[in-house]
């Protein structure tokens, strides 16, 4: 990793580890009657080592825009909230049926299948908790926040996108089809999280289509190097099972197009997202960088 990328990576991922840890203790010290239960196992699947790439989009775009970072933190952990609920439930036995996620045995596993149900329901509502919660933050703000996550993790997004995943398992779509589910399962929280960063900024309303155009290319290329992953990658790197694609029959970009061509269009899609970066008025080497490693990242 290059050092700029490192460095700067690693205070985003501290910062938000930070603020998810100060929200999750208040949580329990504010409220005894939760389940002691429900309080651990909604810490083990969000204090772990998720690389925090969202928060970091979000932070590294605020950043670039002059917002201050205490004005960016609720958004950072809410999308890392949501996003790791995505997780708890992608792995549960009715959807993707793993056992390991970011090197340690997945939520149901480790609790049970009723648990990992209500933490990701929880990881979800406290998402939009914070937003609304944050005292740093204008009305006008919050309300745009909660609808740029609720949008991008529901059914238009995520939530729509995990849908069509699980129909097409054994049912290779076309490229067409294949595109959008990437795009709505995973691309669209990649997308939200630069929005996300910029919206509190003046120049929001001028930057929005060229965010949009970046955020597109890197987020289907995020997916696309996922699927590739699945097959190249080892399981002990990775932090979740290495072909679980294959086992569950999912329709990935290397079994429509082959691995070859996988590259090829995750590569391309790199370049595309570099120059859409390089058209923007942001200036940042950070996300240059993030871009690179968004496609050669081994886990
Ligand atoms: C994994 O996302 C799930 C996908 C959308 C492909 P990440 O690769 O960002 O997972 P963590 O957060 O680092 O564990
Ligand atoms: C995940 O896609 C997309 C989500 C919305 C969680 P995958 O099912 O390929 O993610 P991994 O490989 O389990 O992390
Ligand atoms: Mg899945
Ligand atoms: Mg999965
Ligand atoms: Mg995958």
């Amino acid at each position: 990793m290059e050092p700029i990328l490192q460095n700067q990576l690693k205070l985003y991922q501290q910062r938000v580890n930070k603020h998810l840890k100060q929200v999750l203790n208040r949580l329990s010290s504010q409220s005894p009657s939760i389940p002691a239960q429900l309080i651990e196992a909604t810490e083990y699947a969000t204090l772990n080592h998720g690389k925090r790439l969202r928060p970091a989009l979000i932070y590294a775009v605020g950043e670039a825009l002059n917002i201050p970072l205490n004005r960016l933190d609720s958004a950072a952990c809410a999308i890392e909230l949501i996003h790791s609920y995505s997780l708890v439930h992608d792995d549960l036995p009715a959807m993707d049926d793993d056992n390991l996620r970011r090197g340690q045995a997945t939520c149901h596993i480790q609790y049970t299948e009723a648990t990992a149900i209500l933490v990701g329901d929880a990881q979800q509502t406290l998402a939009f908790q914070i937003l609304s919660e944050d005292e740093q933050l204008s009305d006008a703000h919050k309300i745009k926040l909660i609808q740029q996550l609720s949008q991008a993790s529901g059914i238009e997004g995520m939530i729509g996108g995990q849908m069509i995943d699980i129909q097409s398992e054994g049912h290779l779509p076309d490229l067409a089809q294949l595109k959008t589910m990437h795009q709505m399962k995973t691309g669209a929280l990649i997308n939200t999280a630069l929005h996300m960063g910029a919206c509190q900024s003046e120049q929001y309303p001028h930057l929005k289509t060229y965010l949009t155009q970046y955020g597109q290319a890197i987020g289907l290329a995020f997916q696309v190097h996922d699927d590739i992953l699945d097959i190249e990658g080892d399981t002990a790197t990775l932090g979740k099972p290495q072909g679980s694609d294959a086992e569950a029959n999912k329709s990935t970009y290397p079994k429509l197009l082959g691995l070859n061509k996988s590259k090829a269009y995750r590569d391309q899609l790199i370049i595309q997202a570099q120059e859409s970066l390089s058209n923007m008025s942001i200036h940042s080497d950070f996300l240059k960088e993030l871009t690179e490693y968004i496609a050669n990242r081994t886990h």
